[in-house]
């Protein structure tokens, strides 16, 4: 067995507490330090599945909030009783997806762990993880209420540079963080914004959202 096959630490701690996967505790880390969720509030999830984030945001902002999420792939999870998920399974480029998430919008805090498959190649894996992070950023600019924030994965390698200008130029303050729980050979980090800036930040979308 590899060790990215075996269960690790985090995979068994997961597991007992109900999550799907072990990047529940990478979102863990950026609540504690940043509250990027509020309690009742309206949450967009990219990149769901199977769950573990969705999850989290819905038993830690309570039944009065409403988690939206989307993915290609199906949920492995059942919201708490008399919390409210919506689920769509489907691509986030595609217009389906934009007018199901508009529909429920707008939203406080804007999460996406989204990730593409990979190559192997850092270039082009790069490249992938940068068009989801703009058509996340769209999304943000379209739905996202003014004071509200964002978690957004990132593939190191390419241009986030680029990525982290344009969350300055939306948020009041902007954070790159690399939670304990993503192991040490991965090439992902996390970009963090803090308090939207509303219209006067936003930018046109680059893709009709
Ligand atoms: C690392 S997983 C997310 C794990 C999730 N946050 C959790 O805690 O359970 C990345 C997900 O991004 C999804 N994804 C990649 N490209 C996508 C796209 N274009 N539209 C929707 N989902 C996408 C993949 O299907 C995959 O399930």
């Amino acid at each position: 067995m590899s060790n990215r096959a075996k269960p690790d630490h985090w995979t068994i701690k997961a597991k007992k507490m109900g999550y799907p996967a072990r990047s529940v505790f990478k979102l863990e880390e950026i609540q504690k330090k940043w509250t990027v969720m509020k309690r009742g509030g309206a949450i967009l999830d990219v990149g769901a599945a199977p769950g573990s984030w969705s999850l989290y945001a819905l038993r830690s902002t309570g039944p009065k909030s409403h988690v939206v999420a989307v993915d290609l792939k199906p949920l492995g999870i059942k919201a708490p009783s008399g919390h409210k998920l919506h689920f769509l399974q489907g691509d986030v480029f595609t217009r389906e997806s934009a007018e199901f998430l508009a529909s429920f919008g707008p939203y406080d805090c804007v999460l996406s762990d989204a990730a593409p498959s990979t190559s192997g190649n850092r270039l082009i894996d790069a490249r992938k993880s940068y068009d989801l992070v703009m058509r996340v950023l769209d999304l943000a600019c379209a739905h996202l209420g003014k004071g509200g924030n964002l978690v957004v994965k990132v593939f190191q390698g390419g241009d986030e540079a680029e990525i982290r200008d344009r969350i300055k130029s939306l948020f009041k303050e902007a954070r790159t963080f690399k939670p304990k729980a993503v192991r040490s050979e991965s090439m992902e980090t996390y970009m963090v914004g803090i308090g939207f800036l509303g219209e006067k930040g936003s930018e046109v979308p680059k893709n009709p959202v």
